[in-house]
């Protein structure tokens, strides 16, 4: 074929824009040139997205077109890819005759459709066929959240919403299906209790194509750590009293130690400490602590004891009772007599 003519075109090209060159084309000034043109030749494409890959040709004057169609990869067979089963429900072509123009348009790309794309004419009167390489190089790239599962309450880490291609400078990231005000590849997370969830990420433009979602959960060491005393009411002597450690952490706290307070070592252990028979000699302020792998922390003293104190107080205003009694009938004799 006018192998010269595509000479003039490799040298103008040194000297002029490539735009320049582009306008030129279309405009008709090389119109005696075989020459398939892309304007991109490379395109990063989100998974499930719809891309649209474009080229410009021109032929000499004197030929009609038959049709364009486009093909994967460039030497070879070179077929229609209207022809491959995987393809033929994905595609749409969009001629432009007049312009000299076709678009390749790609329905629900995957990772199986990344290669090169060439687009292709044929002219009617002898059937002459032309193509250029290289063509439009397609990447696809799916979206993933990379995180780490487990934090550690105050770490500082990144989630990055990872793509194998450069797809985009706008993100989006979700926590729990809501939007976040954060636009960059990169969530920075400061690893409050309250940063536990799920976290996706999209590209704008494409927000219904979010990545899966990862789960990232804080942990930390107890907190709120409190006792509870059973029976809550009064303890009489050779009650049964039961104390219970409860607290929050995550992980669950497994070990739990009990202290008297003026008592230098534990007196118990487990998550319930039980005294079977309590006696005057149990009575004391008593204190749990908590403890996970990240931590520990020990709850306020309860104070428990038998309440001695309240039986007397009615003893005391029953025997005031009768004596007054006692008193008043003594008066009421004198009185009398
Ligand atoms: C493809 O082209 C169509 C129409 O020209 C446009 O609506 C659509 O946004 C384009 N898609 C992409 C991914 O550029
Ligand atoms: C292209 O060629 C085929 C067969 O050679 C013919 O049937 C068809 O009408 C042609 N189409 C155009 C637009 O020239
Ligand atoms: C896109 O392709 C995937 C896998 O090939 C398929 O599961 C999915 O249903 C397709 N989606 C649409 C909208 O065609
Ligand atoms: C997180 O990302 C920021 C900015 O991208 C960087 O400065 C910082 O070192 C990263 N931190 C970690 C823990 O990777």
């Amino acid at each position: 074929m006018t192998t010269n003519k595509i000479a003039v075109v490799m040298k103008v090209r040194m000297t002029l824009s490539l735009p320049l060159i582009f306008l030129l084309m279309i405009s008709g000034v090389f119109g005696q040139v075989w020459k398939v043109f892309y304007k991109t030749r490379s395109i990063c494409a989100l998974k499930g997205s719809t891309v649209n890959m474009s080229c410009s040709y021109t032929y000499p004057q004197q030929y009609t077109l038959n049709y364009t169609f486009w093909t994967k990869r460039c030497d070879g067979e070179m077929q229609n890819l209207k022809a491959y089963p995987e393809y033929k429900d994905r595609v749409e072509y969009i001629e432009d005759r007049q312009n000299k123009t076709a678009v390749l348009r790609l329905h629900n790309v995957t990772e199986n459709d990344e290669s090169e794309y060439c687009c292709r004419y044929i002219i009617e009167k002898d059937k002459e066929r032309w193509t250029d390489q290289p063509g439009i190089q397609l990447k696809v790239s799916a979206l993933q959240v990379k995180a780490p599962q487990l934090v550690l309450e105050k770490e500082r880490v990144n989630l990055t919403c990872e793509t194998t291609c450069s797809l985009t400078d706008a993100f989006i990231w979700y926590k729990n299906g809501q939007t976040l005000k954060i636009h960059s590849k990169t969530l920075q997370l400061q690893s409050e209790r309250s940063d536990s969830g799920r976290y996706s990420c999209a590209v704008r433009g494409h927000e219904h194509l979010p990545s899966p979602a990862v789960s990232i959960t804080l942990m930390y060491p107890p907190k709120s750590v409190s006792v509870s005393v059973s029976p809550s009411g009064e303890i009489v002597e050779g009650d049964s009293v039961t104390l219970s450690c409860s607290s929050d952490s995550n992980p669950p706290a497994l070990n739990f130690s009990w202290f008297k307070e003026n008592q230098s070592s534990a007196v118990g252990s487990g998550q319930s400490f039980s005294i079977s028979s309590f006696n005057s000699s149990h009575s004391g302020r008593y204190y749990c602590e908590a403890q996970n792998k990240h931590g520990s922390q020990r709850s306020a003293s309860v104070s428990v004891s038998v309440k001695v104190v309240g039986h007397l107080a009615i003893l005391y205003i029953f025997i005031g009772l009768i004596c007054g009694a006692a008193v008043g009938v003594v008066i009421f004799l004198i009185w009398r007599s």
